[in-house]
């Protein structure tokens, strides 16, 4: 199979960007948008220029929303809804509009930022932890035997990839009728999603999508409307739904610049492709790992994450030799997040498979030099 389809790099000095984001866009993106820059379409004016409720940007969102709803198979009973605010901001809109007055929701807890979700969520009502993995250092993901749902939650929130730790859930949680809330933000586009199971996705942008700026929210239009009195008419999504996400100024550059990705993403084939290539860039680093005395990978076996990848060699010494070499040699952004330490290489949808066999290959002689 071409992976690369021209995408050989991502700059001309043979860079590879590994950071967790913001993170490697696909050149052939930056490029249109660089050529787009002045001119659009022969508007004369840059999409930064662009009013949002004029014609130009009208077309730039809608082919936006369609080919997301198109690449993602978004059912008619969902909604898109292009905010800003960031994932954060997720995290006290959810239980605002969701929770009710009161009322219960259930938070599984896997890592930093469902467990900020989950903080916030107890801003609003009780929050029943389902399951927890800080014990063991998030290194896990509970089976499915091990969440203990509460009878009349409002919802059941997770976050599918723990951007962080490196872990990810390999399966959709069964409720049983619960809404399913799942924070995507570091893997939305990376593979088919079932949306009809879900109540409501949603993601930064700024990992596997656009720059920093962007929300995508994928709602169930039946959940909408419940939100408690006090929501801030800018975070209630029946509001946002009513308004198609132009309640006040959208953030119209990266709406765009999404817009460009999912035409890069539509041309390599969908996110059918994108899945079957996350998992041969992840095999290149998951087998040097499990073939090497000096690395630790981060996460269990069985909750690997294939978009974030975590190692350290157990001495920090080495961890930050390892770090400035792979710098040197153009290989950037591999330090872990300071609450794991180590190295962390993040491999989203635009980071050529090329990068992530010149980072095996430099894990390799970094182990043959260093091992001792
Ligand atoms: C899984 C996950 N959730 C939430 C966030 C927070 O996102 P934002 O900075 O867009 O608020 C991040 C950011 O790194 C993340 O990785």
């Amino acid at each position: 199979m071409d992976y690369f389809k021209g995408e050989v790099s991502n700059m001309s000095e043979k860079v590879f960007n590994f950071a967790a984001g913001p993170a490697v866009l696909p050149i052939t993106v930056l490029e249109k948008a660089k050529n787009e820059m002045s001119d659009w379409h022969g508007s004369g004016m840059s999409v930064m220029e662009m009013s949002h409720r004029g014609k130009a940007f009208g077309e730039i969102f809608s082919e936006a929303k369609e080919r997301l709803k198109k690449l993602l198979s978004v059912p008619d009973s969902h909604e898109v809804l292009f905010l800003q605010g960031g994932a954060t901001t997720q995290f006290s809109a959810v239980p605002m509009n969701l929770m009710g007055n009161g009322g219960i929701a259930d938070y599984a807890v896997t890592g930093n930022f469902s467990e900020i979700a989950a903080k916030e969520g107890a801003k609003y009502g009780s929050v029943h932890i389902a399951a927890s993995t800080k014990a063991g250092g998030h290194s896990g993901i509970p089976r499915p035997g091990e969440l203990k749902l509460t009878d009349g939650a409002a919802y059941f929130h997770y976050c599918a990839n723990n951007t962080v730790y490196g872990t990810a859930w390999d399966y959709i949680p069964d409720t049983a009728g619960i809404p399913l809330v799942c924070d995507m933000s570091s893997e939305l586009l990376s593979h088919p999603v079932e949306v009809s199971r879900y109540g409501l996705i949603y993601a930064g942008a700024q990992k596997n999508m656009a720059p920093a700026g962007l929300t995508v929210v994928i709602i169930d239009k039946a959940i909408a409307g419940r939100e408690r009195p006090d929501t801030p008419q800018i975070l209630s999504y029946a509001k946002q739904i009513e308004k198609d996400s132009m309640l006040n100024t959208p953030p119209c550059w990266c709406i765009y610049i999404l817009g460009l990705v999912l035409e890069w993403l539509e041309d390599q084939g969908g996110v059918t492709v994108m899945a079957e290539r996350k998992k041969v860039r992840s095999a290149l680093i998951y087998d040097v790992l499990g073939n090497s005395r000096l690395y630790k990978p981060h996460a269990d076996q069985a909750a690997r994450s294939d978009m974030n990848i975590t190692f350290r060699t157990g001495d920090a010494a080495l961890d930050a030799e390892f770090i400035q070499n792979a710098k040197d040699r153009g290989l950037l952004n591999l330090k872990g997040h300071r609450l794991t330490g180590g190295m962390r290489a993040s491999l989203y949808n635009a980071m050529p498979v090329e990068g992530a066999a010149a980072l095996a290959e430099y894990m390799k002689e970094f182990e043959v030099t260093h091992h001792v």
